[in-house]
């Protein structure tokens, strides 16, 4: 009987976004995982050593340096890792035929349009973060015009604490919070983001889907109305939350950001609803049935951190 499954690599495999893709594709694909021990983005020689006699037809790149306050005083620490290193990837997955998917952030944009970003949009990142990742994005598409950029927001789910975690942490504890009311964004489950990236990289008879898209949960918000559907909705599920309502600060007031950040970043995913026809489903849905009902939310993991 012919074997349908694609050959599939996830570089990026130990983090967030990268372990539950593993998992994911795993089902439907023959699929090889690396993480940071196993191939350093920040290393040609071992990029090289991980990918140079593997043989796969589609890579998905979800491994980054992300810490957005320490890319600002290591900028060729993250030029190295966010685009040196994919491109890389992209050369040798040329070679093979391969596709490539690399997630990129919303972060390559400055945030000053007042509506939601489109893809033709021209990016103007403020951030060294942002910065590297739009070159990343442009040494993938250079390698092959038939790659994916697969742009990102506010990026959480299980498998690894993030906003969520870090926020309804603190409510358990203090009374009084603040968050930028001022910033707007969108969030994104990585459970819904990982179909939302099949369907791209497998879901068409004509094959995989090329250059840039906007994938994330619909309805935009600010980082205070995030924060606080997240502390209502673990309240709901019966975790003691002290906190009431949060206050608004400006976003340039957070003593803790080194990295300056978009105040609107929000992202349109109309481009990527007339491909697929699925359309993503409000930020609010997908926060519950992780919080709720999932049971991937871990409350053990509800230990502070810089989100
Ligand atoms: N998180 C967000 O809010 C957000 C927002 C917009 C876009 N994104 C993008 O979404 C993607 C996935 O993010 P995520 O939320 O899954 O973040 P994550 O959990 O931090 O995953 C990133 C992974 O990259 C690995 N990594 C770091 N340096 C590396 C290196 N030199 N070589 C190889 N691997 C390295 C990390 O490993 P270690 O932890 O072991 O170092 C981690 O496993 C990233 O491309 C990110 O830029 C994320």
């Amino acid at each position: 009987m012919k074997d349908d499954r694609k050959k599939v690599v996830v570089v990026g495999s130990g983090g967030r976004l990268g372990s539950s893709l593993l998992k994911f594709l795993g089902r439907a694909h023959q699929v090889i995982g690396f993480d940071h021990k196993q191939l350093d983005l920040g290393s040609i020689r071992s990029i090289d050593e991980a990918l140079g006699e593997l043989d796969f037809d589609c890579l998905f790149l979800t491994g980054a340096l992300t810490a957005v306050d320490y890319c600002e005083t290591h900028e060729q620490e993250a030029f190295a890792i966010n685009a040196t290193g994919p491109g890389r990837i992209a050369d040798i997955s040329a070679g093979k035929g391969a596709h490539v998917t690399y997630v990129s952030t919303d972060m390559v944009f400055g945030g000053s349009k007042p509506d939601p970003y489109v893809e033709s949009d021209k990016p103007d990142p403020i951030s060294v973060y942002g910065a590297s990742k739009l070159a990343g994005e442009t040494a993938v598409l250079e390698y092959s015009q038939a790659n994916l950029v697969a742009r990102v927001s506010w990026v959480y789910g299980p498998g690894r604490p993030a906003f969520p975690e870090w926020i309804i942490g603190k409510a358990c504890s203090e009374a009084n919070l603040t968050l930028p009311g001022d910033k707007v964004c969108c969030p994104t489950y990585t459970l819904d983001l990982i179909e939302w990236m099949a369907a791209l990289a497998f879901g068409s008879p004509g094959g995989p889907a090329s250059g840039i898209y906007h994938l994330c949960n619909s309805r935009p918000c600010t980082w205070r109305e995030w924060g606080q559907f997240c502390i209502d909705t673990a309240r709901d599920a019966g975790i003691p939350v002290i906190a009431g309502e949060i206050a608004g600060v400006p976003v340039d007031s957070v003593p803790a950001f080194v990295a300056k950040r978009p105040l609107n970043s929000a992202m349109s995913t109309e481009k990527f609803t007339g491909l697929t026809g699925i359309r993503p489903r409000e930020w609010k849905q997908s926060l519950r049935d992780f919080v709720i009902q999932d049971g991937s939310f871990a409350r053990y993991q509800l230990t502070p951190h810089v989100p």
